[in-house]
């Protein structure tokens, strides 16, 4: 069987597909900035290397020889960040070196994790759009996440064939894993029932799109409830996660 590299496996989403993909077997390459930061990240399977993911050269280094990529980075990880220091063309320079890059490795099979917030409403408008529903000063993050999808769908009918899976509602660091997730299409799910999603979870719908690929070329939402959550007490929840 052939491994996995993980783009951005020392965040909260790449930890938990490392740690997915692991207990199926693969071995795992793990692609961070600076290893020394993550010293605990290395273990039997995982083989932890340097690289961004917006350099083109980077990515193929780290990608050759591998069944499936997993792109799970974020230049924003919270609030406190601040977006002093976002590229507003980060996401998009991401998904070129991808594309370019898993191209010359050989690497056929690309899961991108995505965000809500470019997922439509009840209304018909993006989440971002709506200032009740998304923080305003979020949004300039929002559109960078976005504006990589639309690179994705602009320049995605090449050899990779990629997915985005995009959590609707919560995503929650810590959650619970259910094995379980329902995918849905563009828009938030309805139904009067809150989406929610752990990492856990999220983990399990990337590794399955790598190991038995079903969506193509396409964007969808992936989601649990959050009343579902509550079937799980004993669980430890760390909140996180936005
Ligand atoms: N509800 C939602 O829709 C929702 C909620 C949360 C997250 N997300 C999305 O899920 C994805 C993963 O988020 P997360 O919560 O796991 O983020 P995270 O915990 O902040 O981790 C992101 C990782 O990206 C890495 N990174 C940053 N720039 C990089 C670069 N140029 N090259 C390689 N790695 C780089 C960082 O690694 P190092 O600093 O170690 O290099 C960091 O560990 C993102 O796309 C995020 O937007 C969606």
């Amino acid at each position: 069987m052939s491994g996995i590299v993980v783009f951005g496996a020392g965040g909260r989403a790449g930890r938990a597909v490392t740690a997915e993909a692991r207990a199926r077997g693969y071995a795992v390459t793990a692609v961070v900035r600076e290893p020394a930061r993550h010293p605990d990240l290395g273990a039997e399977g995982v083989t932890v290397v340097r690289g961004d993911v917006t350099d083109l050269r980077s990515v193929t280094g780290a990608a050759a020889g591998h069944a499936g990529a997993v792109h799970a980075v974020s230049p924003f990880s919270g609030p406190e960040q601040g977006f002093d220091t976002l590229d507003p063309g980060f996401f998009v320079k991401a998904a070129d070196a991808l594309l370019e890059g898993l191209a010359v490795a050989g690497v056929g099979r690309l899961v991108a994790v995505g965000l809500g917030a470019n997922l439509l409403g009840a209304d018909g408008r993006p989440v971002m759009d709506d200032p009740g529903a998304f923080p305003p000063a979020i949004r300039p993050f929002a559109l960078a996440h976005t504006a990589g999808l639309h690179r994705l769908r602009e320049r995605g009918n090449g050899p990779v064939d990629w997915v985005m899976l995009t959590p609707a509602g919560h995503l929650e660091h810590g959650g619970v894993r259910t094995g379980r997730y329902r995918v849905g299409g563009e828009r938030l799910p309805g139904g009067g029932r809150e989406p929610w999603l752990s990492y856990a979870d999220l983990a399990v719908a990337v590794v399955d799109e790598i190991a038995q690929p079903v969506r193509h070329r396409t964007r969808v939402s992936v989601f649990n409830h959050r009343d579902e959550r509550d079937q799980f007490p004993e669980v430890g929840r760390e909140g996180g996660g936005n």
